[in-house]
């Protein structure tokens, strides 16, 4: 194929494609019907991720509903964590819960996780040959601030607070943990490329509670790190970053990280993102997920505004957030023939 014919990768090269590519975070999920079908023969969500047939079709179900740019993936960021020998399991109506942890001892070796994660790699192998020539497969990863967490502590939380304690009380402990989540996302990315993902992308979800100084260390340093250990293997493969909350840190992140584009929330202005992101690298974003709940008619004004301040530049349509399962269907429908037409 000639190279950059698909839009996603186009973008990412700099380009300013007229309409601009899109794609949604958590475009598999619980608000398309067809999902919740095979989420229920699967038995289980993880049972889910980890059968790649039913996977492959978690994945290509929003594709064929609506013919989007990317596919992601279909995994979730706490598999690395469980194949570094956590135990993981998620809670109905309630989320993920792991052994929480307070330092490595009881973790594997970066260089073991492909043993739990294999059936991913078939799933992105799989895709590599069934989704659409011009759509792009994004493959991705929690990056490494965002997964330690959840490790720390064996749950979400509003604040974040047992893994700030941890990084406050025993840092050594805490920078051996974000050690093992660098190594261990470095193997799981660079195996998801190899087996044909051509993009990544690192969820930074909770870099906003990290401030000042701990900002630079815990979110950008770490993320820093994923990317030089992607780009020595593989050069090529274009990296998104998403370091949600990080407000007007994200210049510094895209400027040291060197990310091929910012991911930006819905807290972030466009305005802002065009001046002070557009000239460093790819943006991707932003508009705000309620907006597909409901009866969406606030859907085509938010996006025009989106496309009038950020469309003159390299650019990708998304969310600032996943979608909700709240989410009607048919909202996103109207979402993609607003940026298409
Ligand atoms: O975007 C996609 O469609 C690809 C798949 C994907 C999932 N999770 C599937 C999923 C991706 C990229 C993720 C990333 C993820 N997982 C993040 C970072 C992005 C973000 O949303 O901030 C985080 C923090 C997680 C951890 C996680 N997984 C939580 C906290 C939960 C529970 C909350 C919830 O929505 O239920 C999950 C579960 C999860 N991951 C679901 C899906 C589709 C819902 C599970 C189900 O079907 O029951």
């Amino acid at each position: 194929m000639v190279k950059n014919q698909k839009k996603i990768l186009a973008a990412l090269a700099g380009e300013t494609i007229s309409p601009p590519p899109i794609w949604l975070m958590r475009q598999a999920g619980r608000y398309l019907p067809e999902y919740k079908e095979t989420r229920t023969q699967a038995g289980g969500f993880l049972d889910l991720c980890y059968r790649p047939d039913l996977a492959e079709e978690v994945t290509l179900q929003p594709i064929r509903r609506y013919g989007f740019d990317a596919a992601i993936l279909f995994a979730d960021i706490l598999l690395l964590p469980q194949a570094l020998g956590q135990k993981l399991w998620f809670v109905t109506g309630e989320g993920p819960r792991l052994s929480p942890i307070k330092d490595t001892n009881e973790l594997k070796n970066a260089d073991e996780v492909h043993e739990v994660l294999s059936p991913v790699y078939e799933t992105v192998g799989r895709l590599s040959g069934s989704l659409p020539t011009e759509t792009t497969l994004i493959g991705f990863a929690g990056a490494p601030w965002t997964v330690a967490t959840y490790m720390i502590a064996g749950r979400g939380t509003p604040d974040q607070k047992p893994a700030h304690d941890l990084m406050n009380d025993d840092p050594a402990a805490f920078s051996r943990i974000i050690d093992r989540i660098v190594e261990g996302t470095i193997e799981y990315l660079s195996k998801q490329i190899d087996a044909g993902a051509e993009v990544v992308k690192l969820f930074d979800s909770w870099a906003g509670s990290l401030k000042g100084s701990a900002f630079d260390k815990v979110c950008i340093e770490p993320n820093l790190r994923v990317v030089e250990g992607i780009r020595s293997r593989h050069p090529g493969t274009p990296i998104i970053g998403f370091p949600r909350g990080a407000g007007d840190r994200s210049v510094d992140f895209a400027k040291t990280t060197g990310v091929n584009c910012i991911a930006i929330d819905q807290s972030v202005g466009p305005e802002w993102a065009r001046d002070n992101l557009q000239s460093i690298c790819t943006v991707q974003g932003n508009l705000n997920p309620s907006l597909l709940v409901g009866d969406g008619s606030k859907i085509a004004e938010n996006v025009d505004s989106i496309l009038r301040i950020l469309g003159d530049g390299p650019f990708i349509f998304n969310l600032g957030h996943g979608i909700t399962p709240d989410a009607d269907p048919d909202n996103v429908t109207k979402l993609v023939s607003s940026v298409r037409q």
